[in-house]
């Protein structure tokens, strides 16, 4: 990195538009790195992660903030999606070289739409695919299009959305574009909870009951050698039900090709959704 371009990058931005914000890049020039971090806001430490990795391995760190209508399948979770804007700006107003961009949805998703859809096979058929009808397309569409404004060098993502990993990379192929996809690992609190936007929304009990996520799926891990797969799911669903959360899916698959698996010896992934009260939360640990 030029220490000419290290001088020129002091400056924290906000642009509300993908115009400006290439209009401002531009005076970089064209040898600059970009590392995109796309989010929906309410940013925590996974967050902040995900951006200090992009700012090592980049010259400037785009980080988006839309809450996209698209991947949601549920108006009132779209409703109840945490928005903490000013606590997110004055977080990310520490990273010097970090511009924020903050688009609305005409700018994301415009009359000429440069999305083509994609065909996501099983991947919108298992796990999140099937209980979240529409979110990984949703997903696919918005992502896409913040690569196509945004011409980002490499983009950055947490594992704890495994799949929707999955369907990035696979968007990323099918379409061409040139963005390398980065995946890093889970941040968790102290006592294991995978840090989420959506654990704004749950009281302090709560961040204690969905504890039993993290625990199931440990205890899957700990025990992966002692039971056939059906049987070790079996006894992980009688000790996750002796928690409060009602589960939605828990399940083992291929960790690429998110088929089911009849043993444990190739790569597998253990994915988890459950409902806290009102909150749906999801986590899985590689087996
Ligand atoms: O993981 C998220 O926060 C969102 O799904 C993403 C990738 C920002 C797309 O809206």
């Amino acid at each position: 990195m030029s220490p000419i371009i290290t001088r020129k990058m002091d400056a924290f931005r906000i642009f509300y538009d993908f115009i400006q914000l290439k209009e401002h890049m531009k005076h970089f020039g064209a040898q600059l790195t970009v590392g995109l971090v796309p989010t929906m806001g309410a940013l925590h430490q996974g967050h902040i992660e995900l951006v200090e990795r992009a700012a090592i391995e980049n010259d400037i760190v785009v980080v988006t903030i839309f809450v996209n209508p698209k991947q949601f399948n549920n108006s009132s979770d779209l409703k109840q999606y945490p928005r903490t804007i000013e606590t997110d700006i004055a977080l990310l107003s520490a990273h010097k070289n970090v511009i924020i961009c903050i688009p609305n949805e005409i700018d994301v998703y415009p009359k000429n739409d440069p999305y083509s859809p994609i065909t996501l096979g099983i991947l919108n058929q298992v796990l999140e695919g099937k209980y979240r009808p529409g979110h990984f397309p949703g997903v696919a569409h918005v992502v896409h299009n913040l690569f196509h404004f945004i011409e980002p060098t490499s983009a950055y993502f947490g594992l704890k959305d495994y799949q929707q990993f999955a369907v990035i990379r696979e968007m990323v192929k099918q379409t061409q574009l040139k963005v390398k996809v980065e995946g890093c690992d889970t941040v968790r609190d102290e006592n294991g909870l995978a840090l989420s936007s959506r654990n704004f929304n749950l009281s302090e009990e709560q961040i204690n009951d969905a504890l039993i996520i993290i625990d199931t799926l440990r205890y899957i891990k700990s025990k992966k050698n002692q039971f056939e797969i059906d049987h070790l799911l079996a006894k992980a669903k009688d000790f996750f039900n002796k928690g409060k959360l009602t589960l939605e899916y828990l399940d083992i698959v291929d960790a690429q090709s998110f088929k089911k698996v009849n043993n444990l010896n190739r790569k597998t992934v253990c994915c988890i959704a459950a409902f806290c009260g009102e909150v749906r939360l999801i986590d899985n640990i590689l087996l």
